[in-house]
């Protein structure tokens, strides 16, 4: 390790590595954990991952002989490294590393040398963190992907992904584009717990995604804590990982390939209820969507109802941020016309501000 072709090792280096990954949402929720430790779902899921320039997570990982301890820091703030998830991605990642050389910097790492060296990480999310907008997923799938290219590993993205799932379930899927499965697997170790791309992003690229910001503070109850509750306390849970998300999977995944929206807006609407549903039926229970939250969920009823075919599907993760997708340009700019007629923003109807898939929507509004 060090300088190269010198005597005396140069110990001033710093090598880094800058990733950017997106978050996904989910249209088949995972809720639910067979295995805390290992983060292991009690159903798979399905999402899609959102357009990396609107929602995403930077973070820049770098390795230095002067770093005497891992550190990291969140938009800025230093925050602690030392609960399980972060451990278990650092070594198993770590545990993967190959050698590094940078031959421009006179650098040159050998595999067994990344057990000595510490790594600082510096994250942001440009978008509202552990608000229900699924930090946890982009954040946990770049700290994956930078440390993986920072220690040269040489994993295929599916095992990337089951390292990512590790630090948060929602994680492994962020991995790729399109629309992606998380497999919930059978092996007690989780090697077969992990995501595959059911569909690239060209394939279904007439969809539109609208993300209405509801409210951008932080949760009171964490996804972790809110599925760990329900797990114990909700008889519906059972009854919607065993009876019900298997078959809408199987629906999911044909509505996908079809590219059949009345399907897909069918599903992903009634999965988003289903989940919150489970939330109410906890005890204690738990309340993510507030009362801006169903105001839009009985426009975007009442719209698909007037409409012949459906012209929304609209989603919710553990928090009351509306995820909105239109089949097309057209009915995107007509739904943002009236989200924006209907509940104007900056508001103090909690409806602050829009993060919008694509901005030139609007001018298709004609
Ligand atoms: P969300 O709905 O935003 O995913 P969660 O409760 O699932 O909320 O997770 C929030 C937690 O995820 C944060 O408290 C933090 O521990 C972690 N997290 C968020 N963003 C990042 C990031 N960029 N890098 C690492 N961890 C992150
Ligand atoms: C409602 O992946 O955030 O967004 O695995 O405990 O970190 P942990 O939870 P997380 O849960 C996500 C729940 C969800 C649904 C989904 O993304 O599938
Ligand atoms: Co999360």
């Amino acid at each position: 390790m060090g300088e190269m072709g010198s005597e005396e090792a140069n110990k001033n280096w710093v090598l880094m590595v800058t990733a950017q990954c997106p978050t996904n949402i989910a249209v088949i929720k995972y809720w639910g954990k067979r295995d805390e430790s290992l983060i292991l779902p009690i159903n798979d899921s399905i999402s899609v991952t959102l357009d990396p320039q609107h929602l995403c997570t930077t973070t820049t990982a770098a390795v230095s002989p002067t770093f005497d301890t891992d550190k990291m820091w969140l938009n800025g703030k230093e925050i602690s490294l030392a609960g399980g998830r972060f451990q278990s991605c650092l070594r198993e990642i770590r545990s993967r590393a190959n050698d590094v050389e940078d031959q421009e910097k006179g650098i040159c790492i050998k595999k067994q040398d990344w057990d000595k060296l510490h790594v600082h990480i510096a994250s942001f999310n440009n978008f509202p963190t552990a608000a229900g907008l699924a930090s946890s997923a982009a954040g946990f799938a770049c700290l994956v992907y930078s440390l993986s290219k920072l220690m040269n590993v040489k994993e295929e993205q599916g095992k990337l992904s089951a390292i990512a799932r590790q630090g948060s379930g929602s994680a492994c899927r962020s991995l790729f584009g399109g629309f992606v499965k998380w497999v919930m697997g059978n092996e007690a170790d989780g090697s077969d717990s992990l995501a595959v791309q059911l569909a690239s992003e060209t394939h279904w690229d007439d969809l539109v995604i609208i993300i209405a910001v509801v409210s951008s503070r932080e949760k009171e109850t964490s996804s972790t804590t809110g599925m760990r509750d329900s797990v114990e306390t909700s008889p519906l849970l059972l009854y919607r990982s065993k009876e019900v998300v298997p078959k809408r999977i199987v629906q999911m995944e044909e509505a996908i390939k079809t590219r059949d929206f009345a399907s897909f807006a069918k599903l992903t609407c009634a999965d988003s209820n289903q989940f919150h549903a489970t939330c109410l039926d906890t005890t204690p229970p738990i309340f993510y969507m507030n009362d801006t939250s169903h105001r839009i969920i009985s426009y975007m009823e009442k719209w698909n109802q007037f409409e012949r075919t459906p012209q929304v599907a609209y989603t919710f993760d553990a928090g009351p941020n509306a995820v909105l997708i239109a089949p097309n340009r057209k009915a995107a700019a007509l739904l943002l016309q009236r989200l924006l007629f209907y509940f104007p923003p900056p508001s103090d109807t909690e409806l602050s501000s829009f993060v919008i898939g694509d901005k030139s929507i609007l001018e298709d509004a004609g």
